[in-house]
C-alpha cells in the first residue's frame, strides 16, 4: 500500500520567520499522524529554520529545485549535496512554472532526477499539460513525453524511489481544479506507462501526486480516488487550517 503524502509547495512566500511560525503551528497540529507523510517545501532562505521547526516530529522537509552537479561555479545555484545536509528528503523537480518562467526541459529534468537520486533525495517530478494541449486531446502525449523526458536511463529499482506529480497548468493557482475522475484518468494513464516502461510491482510503488488549486473543500474527492496517492499543494498549503484540513482529509 502506497502511504499517501501531502507536500506544500510554498513557491516563492514566507521569509524566514514566517516560514518558522507557520512550520512550528503545523508541527503542534500535525506531528502525531502516522498514515500520511507531511512534507513541507519551503524556499531556499527558509529550509534552515524549517527543520528546526518540525525537529522531532514526523513533518519533512523538500526544497523546489536543485542543480544536478555536486558542487561549481554556478551562480546562484543550490547543490543536493547542500540540500541533503540541511535536512531535506525530497526535492521538486520540474514544477511547470519552472518549466516555463525558467525554460527547464525534459533533459534538464532528467539530469536534476537522477542526480537527486544518486545523492539520496526523493524526487518530486511534476508533469501536466497546457490548456490548449488539453483543447487539443493532447493531455496524454504531453504527459508521456514528460514521463519519458524524466525517467529516461533510470532503472526499475531507482524509478520506484520517486514519486509524481500530476499538476495540470491550468488547474495551477487558478481556482479551476481537474474533477476527481479526470484526475484519475490521467493517474491511471501515467500508472500503466510506468508498468509498461518498468514492470507494474514498479509502478504500483510510485506515489503519484495530484496537484492544482488543492483546497479543504476538494481535496477528499480528490483523494478518495483509487490511484490519486497524495497532494502537492500550492496556495493552500500557506495557511494552517487549511493546510491542515488537507492533510487530515488524507487519513
Ligand atoms: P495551487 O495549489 O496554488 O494551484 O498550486 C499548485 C502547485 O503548483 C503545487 O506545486
Amino acid at each position: 500500500m502506497r502511504t499517501p503524502i501531502i507536500a506544500g509547495n510554498w513557491k516563492m512566500y514566507k521569509t524566514q520567520n514566517e516560514a518558522f511560525q507557520l512550520a512550528s503551528t503545523l508541527k503542534q497540529r500535525l506531528s502525531n499522524l502516522n498514515s500520511v507523510k507531511v512534507v513541507l517545501c519551503p524556499p531556499f532562505t527558509a529550509l534552515a529554520s524549517v527543520k528546526e521547526a518540525i525537529l522531532g516530529s514526523n513533518i519533512l522537509l523538500g526544497a523546489q529545485n536543485m542543480h544536478w552537479e555536486k558542487e561549481g561555479a554556478y551562480t546562484g545555484e543550490v547543490s543536493p549535496e547542500m540540500l541533503l545536509t540541511i535536512g531535506c528528503k525530497y526535492v521538486i523537480i520540474g514544477h511547470s512554472e519552472r518549466r516555463s518562467y525558467f525554460f527547464e526541459t525534459n533533459q534538464t529534468v532528467n539530469l536534476r532526477v537522477k542526480s537527486a537520486l544518486k545523492f539520496g533525495l526523493i524526487p518530486i517530478i511534476c508533469v501536466g499539460e497546457r490548456l490548449e494541449e488539453r483543447e487539443a486531446n493532447k493531455t496524454e502525449q504531453v504527459v508521456e513525453n514528460h514521463i519519458k523526458g524524466a525517467f529516461a536511463d533510470l532503472t526499475g529499482n531507482l524509478a520506484e524511489e520517486t514519486v509524481i506529480a500530476y499538476e495540470p497548468v491550468w488547474a495551477i493557482g487558478t481556482g479551476k481544479t481537474a474533477t476527481p475522475s479526470q484526475a484519475n484518468e490521467v493517474h491511471l494513464f501515467i500508472r500503466e506507462l510506468l508498468s509498461s516502461m518498468f514492470s507494474k510491482e514498479c509502478a504500483d510503488k510510485i506515489n503519484i501526486l495530484y496537484g492544482g488549486s488543492v483546497k479543504p473543500d476538494n481535496s477528499k474527492q480528490l483523494l478518495d480516488m483509487s490511484d490519486i496517492d497524495g497532494a502537492l499543494v500550492g496556495g493552500a498549503s500557506l495557511d494552517a487550517d487549511s493546510f491542515e484540513k488537507i492533510v487530515r482529509s488524507a487519513t
